[in-house]
């Protein structure tokens, strides 16, 4: 059994197999300090809820994370278009508790609700160009598009202009990892110029010709006594909500077919009675978390799980971890579609940060499952084809292929 210092936690093996390094956190040190990185890993479920619910004793306000402060020609560029404002991820009440009410009023449970006819669509269409091949690489012709597709329609974006979409969607998610060349991240903060362009004319568009979508939802958000929002704060909001949703929710759908693939007796059972998949697609969450990690950075002297931590130290959030607890999930290194507790996870955070995208993520991998499972027979792994490596980063997880085959072809 390895011990915590046997792992260099930024090292590319331990980023592309995480778990065991996990483990041995939350059996040593559920608190540790890695050496010579200049922040903390929280370990273990309690530990992280714990942080996520004192919002005075940790601020989301933590700079830049794992990548290094921006380059001088990196903010020139970034200052020819609307600067980074702190709304919602990296932001803390009382402020947030604004920019969060007047989102929310875009993000309501019945805008998230009408989607779901044109996300089955999509799917559909998805799989109409695949099935009669019997055999579909399932990231890039169904786990990448089918989100980028849906919030780009909730957006109103025309399908000429999606393929931008998916590249400032990248573009605005290669910068967080922390492993990113310097040019690479000026061809990102020009690709967010040119986002924040894009959707400050549309937003023009809406406010002389509203329409019943989102980007109207924002523009008229208000709250008694509250500012609406300007658009700097709408355009970080969209940024964010790009950032936030596509290769996450890409992640889920890769993720638990794998798993299902390995399970074959649960493949069955999810197989046969499609109301078992949203619980599936919890327990999947759970056990393998898009979003690793997060960070927070304490504002005053603090005390966790027996180690003191002075002011101003930065610490990750290692929902990944948390949620593979057994403490909390019994077994947790099984999967186990029919789990009991397994909603329980911390895939999504907790308290004021809680995923404002969550009942979308759920929505369409709830009805990405029932197309692939309703129209794929006897899926199977294509053996040779997959190599199952992640993308590398120590924050976000992500299958970067899944090769599958699949026999018959039934109608939509
Ligand atoms: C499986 C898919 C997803 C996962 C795993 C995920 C994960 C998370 C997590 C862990 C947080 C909490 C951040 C924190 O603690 O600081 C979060 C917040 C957030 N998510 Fe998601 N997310 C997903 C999908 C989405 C989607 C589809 C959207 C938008 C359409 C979205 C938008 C956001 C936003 C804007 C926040 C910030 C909320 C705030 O700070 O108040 N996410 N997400």
């Amino acid at each position: 059994m390895s011990s915590v210092s046997d792992f260099n936690p930024l090292a590319p093996e331990t980023v592309e197999c995480p778990y065991p390094f996990y483990a041995a956190m939350r059996r040593e040190a559920p608190v540790y300090q890695v050496p010579g990185a200049g922040f903390f890993i929280v370990s273990r479920y309690q530990d992280i809820e714990k942080v996520l619910l004192d919002t005075e004793t940790f601020t989301s306000k933590t700079g830049p994370g794992v990548r290094k402060e921006p380059s001088k020609e990196v903010m020139e560029i970034l200052s020819q278009g609307w600067l980074p404002v702190d709304t919602l991820l990296t932001n803390d009440p009382p402020s947030h508790r604004r920019y969060r009410g007047l989102v929310n009023k875009a993000f309501t449970p019945r805008r998230v609700a009408l989607l779901e006819p044109s996300i089955r669509t999509i799917a559909n269409e998805l799989v109409d160009a695949f099935i009669a091949d019997g055999q579909v690489e399932l990231v890039s012709q169904f786990a990448v598009p089918l989100p980028l597709t849906v919030i780009a329609n909730a957006l109103g974006v025309p399908s000429a202009d999606q393929a931008h979409f998916k590249r400032w969607s990248d573009d605005a998610v290669a910068p967080l990892g922390g492993m990113i060349t310097p040019e690479r991240e000026i061809a990102c903060a020009k690709s967010t110029v040119e986002f924040q362009r894009y959707f400050a004319a549309k937003l023009d568009e809406r406010r002389t010709a509203p329409q019943d979508d989102m980007l109207t939802d924002l523009i008229n958000a208000r709250i008694e006594g509250e500012t609406p929002l300007d658009t700097g704060e709408m355009l970080n909001i969209l940024q964010q909500v790009l950032v936030a949703g596509n290769e996450t929710t890409t992640s889920l759908i890769a993720s638990a077919m794998l798993l299902l693939l390995h399970n074959p007796e649960q493949l069955a059972t999810v197989g046969a009675d499609h109301s078992r998949i949203p619980n599936c697609v919890e327990e999947a969450l759970r056990s393998e978390s898009p979003v690793q990690g997060l960070f927070r950075m304490t504002k005053v002297d603090t005390e966790l799980g027996g180690v003191t931590i002075p002011a101003g130290s930065r610490l990750v959030l290692m929902y990944a971890s948390g949620n593979r607890d057994d403490e909390k999930f019994p077994q947790a290194d099984g999967f186990d579609a029919c789990r009991a507790n397994a909603k329980d996870h911390l895939a999504f955070g907790a308290g004021i940060h809680y995923c404002l995208g969550a009942a979308l993520a759920r929505l369409e991998a709830k009805v990405a499952f029932e197309t692939l499972l309703g129209r794929l027979h006897n899926i199977r792994l294509a053996e040779d084809k997959n190599d199952y490596l992640h993308t590398p980063s120590f924050i976000l997880r992500g299958l970067k292929a899944l090769h599958l085959e699949f026999d018959q072809a039934a109608a939509a």
